[in-house]
């Protein structure tokens, strides 16, 4: 069963200018995404930094509204819901419960005036989950034993706490009512790399015990191939690249795909004919994207068509697509 499905999507945010801030123009953070994400799955989104990973992100738990294209729901009964804009007033609640988001910074994601408990019994509450004050008191004593810290810390503020323990109280306080969908963006890469593997080893118990899906979202290949069934290379706001994280690592077709693939030092390239992809200067920016391939400027193979037209998204394998003027010449 899909939970959610991702159709054509696009987020351009205004850029405003003068003394009326007019619109001057926009930020083509999302240029089309389409994605499904299905019951149990974990799925891994990469790309460079500002390609557009936690605007996806963002606009699939609703803080964004899409500019363009739709993104439909499942519910736990299997009816289908267009949750793109305004959503049904009878299906909100379900959704905001069932698709939940942890942040990158856990210095930022929690209020520093609430305690830890009423920091977790928040989500409860609002959801009206629990009848009494005592049961929802041993749901966050459970919680908290779940992701592997002491109940007695509940009655604590968030700044007596590490950047890995507050993680897991931002975990603690999403996994609380039970989501189907778990969107992480970037959730370990403020933290120290031994906390951060212990953080990703947490989730995928979380999610072994409860069989909903995760999104991880990384800039770090490295990171999502361990956990990923699946994995998306975003560029520029683009899908160039999707395919279960097998296949993505054993045959990487995109040459964006091949260039994040040779920068990763403990990747062994050994009996895999790719050749050095290196990866010169920055992305291009989203306000002014080059025209065709939104990779051609920095790619070692393009051709002269790919400064013309956008190479649409092509099957190359099962599951695996990519979009690339290569991949029919
Ligand atoms: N609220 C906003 N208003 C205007 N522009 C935005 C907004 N949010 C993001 N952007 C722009 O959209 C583009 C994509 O940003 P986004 O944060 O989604 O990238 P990212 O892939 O998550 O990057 P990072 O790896 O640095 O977190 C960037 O150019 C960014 O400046
Ligand atoms: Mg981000």
């Amino acid at each position: 069963m899909k939970i959610l499905s991702i159709r054509n999507l696009k987020k351009y945010f205004p850029i405003r200018s003068g003394v009326f801030l007019q619109v001057s123009g926009w930020v083509r953070a999302l240029e089309n995404v389409n994605m499904d994400i299905s019951q149990g799955e974990t799925i891994g989104i990469v790309g460079e930094s500002g390609c557009g990973k936690s605007t996806l992100g963002r606009t699939m738990v609703k803080i964004y509204e899409p500019t363009v294209g739709s993104i439909t729901y499942c519910d736990p009964s299997g009816e289908i819901h267009d949750v793109s804009r305004n959503i049904d007033r009878r299906v909100e609640p379900t959704f905001r419960k069932d698709v939940q988001m942890i942040f990158q910074n856990p210095f930022d994601s929690l209020d520093p005036r609430m305690t830890i408990r009423d920091t977790i019994r928040e989500p409860l509450e609002t959801h009206r989950l629990f009848a009494s004050r005592k049961m929802m008191d041993e749901r966050i004593a459970e919680l908290l034993m779940k992701v592997g810290l002491y109940p007695e810390y509940a009655q604590r503020y968030p700044h007596e706490f590490s950047g890995g323990q507050r993680q897991r109280i931002a975990i603690a306080r999403s996994i609380s009512v039970n989501p189907r969908l778990l969107i992480c963006d970037e959730p370990t890469s403020a933290l120290d790399v031994s906390v951060q593997s212990q953080i990703i080893n947490l989730l995928k118990d979380i999610q072994r015990d409860t069989n909903m899906s995760l999104i991880f979202i990384s800039h770090n290949l490295d990171v999502v191939h361990h956990m990923s069934d699946r994995i998306m290379v975003m560029y520029l706001g683009n899908v160039v690249e999707s395919a279960p994280a097998t296949e993505l690592f054993d045959h990487p077709a995109h040459p964006y795909t091949q260039a994040l693939m040779s920068a990763i030092p403990s990747w062994n390239p050994k009996d895999r004919k790719l050749g050095q992809v290196k990866l010169e200067g920055e992305p291009p920016s989203p306000i002014n994207p080059p025209t065709g391939c939104p990779f051609h400027p920095r790619c070692p193979h393009r051709l002269e068509i790919c400064r013309r037209v956008k190479p649409e998204a092509a099957e190359v394998g099962e599951g695996h697509s990519s979009a690339c003027h290569l991949h029919s010449v």
